[in-house]
């Protein structure tokens, strides 16, 4: 989608979407377009059910008076109604409408209802605070088309009636320049969430380990050092766990060790790299631990985490975070066979500690044991995030709504759980704890990889734990929110959402940028 902003249209060909406020006073640009048109816009409002309730949206085709094939009245609400969320739902409604309605162009005229007294304008991405500048409306505008103008069309052979047809979109702003700014930001995450949408759709049959790790040597380009190791590689450094669970695909394992470093230089002083590490598991049969049909429908979005942590390092390259940021993503495929590791072996892990694999579906936390044990060993970072569609227990508790968060860090926790709220991907806390950490124990190694009947993310996160070190820590167990199979959120129109590249591009720039 070309996206620009212009500080005023002259010419307006397509269509042209004016908001409308609730409650009767027109803002310049609706007052505008009412004159152009010979008063249709107050006809609307005074003889049609139409008030400018927000999210309603009327359209009318072929206006009289003006150039516009059509114009798309979109209610705002009230004036406080009109939110970072809003503006973006605004776009995404708009880009739903018009995606495929044979339109080519649309220019958004959505400028401010007059403001009441002095408030300061808000912080960008802030859902809670009002009052947003005319630039910050704008971009949340541009967001919202870019976020929901997404697809996925790369084997659909005949698109029939569902071919796109919208290709330009023009936001008018009272403040371009600003809004031009603040746009090279947003437009950076929200290419990321493109680039971890597109993995996760992928079918598995395409995207095995190797060519996941193709992909992410992409991010070259931007500036990002990208290490791909193979499987001989990992064996040396002693990564017999993440090895194991690949034992069993005709695909071999990859870990992608991403790095980038945008920090100012300062004399002398190197500060310790923040680390981000994801769960990539490209397709998840669950080994010997056969899966059922049903529940093997949509492992191919196993690598959920990895995703996010390519998709973020790829939106911090992108607007040149200044921040040292370190990815490292696991890559299996765990699949049965006569190689496959079996429930009942017995590996040691880099770490040295060893493990009795008692269910080989239980994949996920023995890929990140290696990949969190190799990151802290080699990097010694500030503090470890991890992210991983790690258990259908995270999904029976928080359903799709939050995804789960388990730290030893209260600040590490309570910054990502404040940055989750700003962006609209909301997190949970979920505790640990030495009585869950017990029922990891096993007579015959030094832990089992699986807990028992009750409080399985809990047990997960806590035998991720058991490879973790003094460093602060957290997990965000994802498999609720990685892909969506029933109702689609507005935002997010294909299978993969991207979850998490917003949250965590937000959590680095609010606290790790110097
Ligand atoms: N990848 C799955 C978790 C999952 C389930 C993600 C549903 C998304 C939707 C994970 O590897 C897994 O199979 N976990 C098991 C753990 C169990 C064997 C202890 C689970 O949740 O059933
Ligand atoms: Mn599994
Ligand atoms: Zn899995």
């Amino acid at each position: 989608m070309d996206i620009s902003f212009v500080s005023s249209a002259t010419k307006t060909p397509g269509a042209l979407v004016v908001g409308i406020i609730e409650g009767g006073t027109l803002t310049v640009a609706a007052n505008d377009l009412d004159g152009a048109t010979r008063g249709t816009i107050r006809r609307v409002i005074t003889k049609t059910d139409f008030k400018g309730k927000a999210g309603k949206v009327v359209e009318l085709l072929a206006p009289d008076g003006i150039e516009a094939s059509r114009i798309l009245l979109v209610g705002l609400g009230k004036p406080e109604d009109l939110t970072v969320a809003a503006a973006q739902g605004l776009g995404a409604a708009v880009v739903r409408q018009l995606m495929t309605s044979g339109e080519t162009s649309v220019t958004f005229m959505v400028d401010l209802p007059p403001r009441e007294g002095k408030e300061a304008p808000a912080k960008a991405e802030d859902p809670v605070r009002k009052n947003l500048s005319e630039a910050e409306i704008a971009v949340h505008i541009a967001f919202g088309v870019a976020l929901r103008s997404y697809r996925f069309d790369t084997y659909r052979t005949d698109l029939k009636e569902d071919q796109p047809t919208l290709k330009k979109v023009v936001v008018v702003t009272s403040e371009r320049a600003e809004a031009t700014r603040q746009w090279k930001l947003l437009s950076a995450a929200a290419e990321g969430v493109k680039v971890a949408r597109d993995l996760v759709n992928e079918p598995p049959n395409v995207l095995y380990p190797d060519e996941f790790a193709r992909r992410a040597k992409a991010l070259a380009k931007l500036g990002v050092k990208v290490e791909i190791l193979n499987e001989a590689q990992m064996k040396k450094l002693g990564m017999n766990m993440l090895l194991a669970v690949g034992n069993g695909s005709e695909h071999e394992s990859r870990l992608v060790v991403l790095r980038w470093n945008g920090a100012p230089k300062r004399r002398g002083k190197v500060a310790a790299p923040i680390a981000f590490i994801g769960k990539g598991v490209c397709f998840d049969s669950g080994g010997l631990s056969l899966k059922p049909a049903n529940s093997m429908m949509g492992m191919k979005g196993d690598m959920g985490g990895g995703a996010a942590v390519l998709g973020l390092m790829h939106a911090l390259a992108k607007r040149k975070a200044r921040v040292d940021a370190v990815g490292v993503i696991g890559l299996v495929e765990n699949m049965p066979d006569g190689k496959a590791m079996r429930p009942n072996d017995i590996v040691k892990t880099m770490s040295g500690q060893t493990v009795e694999v008692l269910n080989t579906d239980a994949e996920g936390r023995l890929v990140l044991a290696d990949a969190l044990w190799y990151t802290q060993s080699r990097f010694k970072p500030r503090f470890m995030v991890n992210l991983a569609t790690l258990t259908g227990a995270i999904v029976v508790a928080l359903g799709t709504e939050h995804a789960g968060l388990f730290s030893n860090n209260d600040e590490l926790a309570g910054r990502l759980i404040s940055a989750g709220e700003t962006v609209g991907e909301t997190v949970w806390r979920m505790p640990l704890g030495e009585s869950y950490n017990r029922l990891l124990n096993s007579k015959i190694a030094d832990m089992k990889n699986i807990g028992g009947p009750n409080a399985g993310s809990i047990t997960a996160a806590q035998f991720l734990q058991r490879f973790v070190n003094k460093v602060p820590w957290a997990h965000l167990d994802i498999a609720g929110v990685a892909w969506q199979d029933g109702e689609h959120k507005a935002l997010a129109p294909s299978w993969g959402t991207g979850w998490g590249v917003r949250l965590l591009n937000r959590f680095v720039a609010d606290h790790y940028e110097s």
